[in-house]
C-alpha cells in the first residue's frame, strides 16, 4: 500500500467538488496538477452529494476543516441559498460555483464562472470592449457569460435563446440596456457587427444535437467561442475553422475558472498552461 493510502489523518489543505454525479468532473484533475506543481501537501477529492444531503454535507465538510468546496450540477442554487454572503458575480448570476469555508465558520458563495469565461477569451486574445457579442442561450452559463461580458465593458450584447421568452427574463433580470434579445432564427442571418459569437448551450455536445447556424454572415474578424468541450471541436467550432475564423474552445473556461478557487483554497496563484491542458485531456 502506498504511503499515501496509509494516511489517517487529513492533509494540511482539502477542498473538493460537490456534484450529483460527480465521477465527470475533470476538477479534482486540474487541482491535483496544480497541487504537485505548487509542492502543497494538500488533497482535492470529488465528492457524490445527492441533492437532499447538500446542506449537511456543506456543513459537515466546513465542520471536519475542509477549506471550501466547489459545486456543479446539480447544487449551484442551493449553494447560492446556503451561503451567508455572496459575490457580486455570484447574485447576479444566480448561481454559486465556489464555496469558501471562513475560520469563523461563516460560508462565503463565489461564482467564478464569469471569470472563467472572460479570462480565457483574454489569454485567447480577444477584446471584449472592441465590438458586439451575440451569445446563444439562456441557461446558467449564458448569465456567467452576459455578466462577464457586461463587468468587461462588451459595447453591446446580442442574445438569443431557443425560447425566446427566458431570453428575455435573463435581459431584464440583468437590468442593462447593452443586451438586446433577437429572435433564436438569428442564427440563420446574424448581425455582421459582432466580433464575439459564443454558444452556451449544450447543443455541439458530443451525443446532444447541433446548433444550426450560418456562419457566413460574420466578419472575417469575429471570433467563435463554444463552452462545450466534449468533443474539443465542436459541430460549430468546425465550421468556423473551415470559414477561416479564430475560434476559442470551452476547455479554458473550464480551466481558467478554477484559478481563483485554487487561490481561495490553497492560497497560490497559478496558471493555466499548456501542461494543464494536456494533462486534463489525458485523464478524459
Ligand atoms: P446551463 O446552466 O448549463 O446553461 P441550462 O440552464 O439547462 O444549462 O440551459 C440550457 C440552455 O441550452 C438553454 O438556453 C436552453 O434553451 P431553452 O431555454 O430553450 O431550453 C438551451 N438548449 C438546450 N437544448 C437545446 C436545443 N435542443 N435547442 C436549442 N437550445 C437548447
Amino acid at each position: 500500500m502506498s504511503d499515501d493510502h496509509m494516511r489517517t489523518t487529513v492533509p494540511e489543505a482539502v477542498a473538493a467538488v460537490l456534484g450529483w454525479p460527480v465521477a465527470h468532473s475533470l476538477s479534482p484533475r486540474l487541482h491535483g496538477f496544480w497541487l504537485r506543481e505548487q509542492g502543497i501537501a494538500g488533497t482535492y477529492l470529488g465528492l457524490p452529494v445527492a441533492p437532499e444531503s447538500f446542506g449537511v454535507a456543506v456543513r459537515g465538510l466546513a465542520a471536519a476543516g475542509f477549506r471550501g468546496a466547489n459545486v456543479t450540477v446539480p447544487h449551484k442554487l442551493a449553494a447560492l441559498r446556503l451561503a451567508d454572503e455572496v459575490d457580486d458575480a455570484a447574485r447576479a448570476i444566480g448561481a454559486v460555483n465556489t464555496l469558501v469555508f471562513q475560520p469563523d465558520g461563516r460560508i462565503l458563495g463565489r461564482n467564478t464562472d464569469a471569470y472563467g469565461f472572460m479570462a480565457n477569451l483574454r489569454q485567447a486574445g480577444v477584446d471584449p470592449q472592441v465590438g458586439p457579442a451575440l451569445v446563444i442561450g439562456a441557461g446558467g452559463a449564458a448569465r456567467a457569460a452576459v455578466h462577464a461580458l457586461l463587468v468587461a465593458g462588451c459595447p453591446r450584447i446580442y442574445l438569443t435563446n431557443r425560447t425566446e421568452a427566458t431570453g428575455y427574463a435573463l435581459a431584464e433580470s440583468m437590468a442593462d440596456d447593452r443586451i438586446i434579445v433577437l429572435p433564436f432564427n438569428c442564427l440563420k442571418n446574424m448581425p455582421d457587427d459582432i466580433v464575439l459569437l459564443g454558444n452556451t448551450t449544450s447543443l455541439g455536445m458530443a451525443g446532444k444535437g447541433v446548433l444550426d447556424v450560418d456562419l457566413s454572415g460574420l466578419s472575417e474578424t469575429a471570433r467563435v467561442h463554444d463552452i462545450v468541450y466534449v468533443p474539443l471541436e465542436t459541430p460549430l467550432l468546425r465550421a468556423a475553422r473551415q470559414r477561416g475564423l479564430r475560434t476559442v474552445d470551452g476547455l479554458g473556461m473550464l480551466l481558467h475558472q478554477a484559478v481563483p478557487a485554487f487561490r481561495a483554497f490553497f492560497g497560490r496563484d497559478v496558471a493555466v498552461t499548456d501542461g494543464l491542458r494536456a494533462h486534463v485531456l489525458g485523464g478524459k
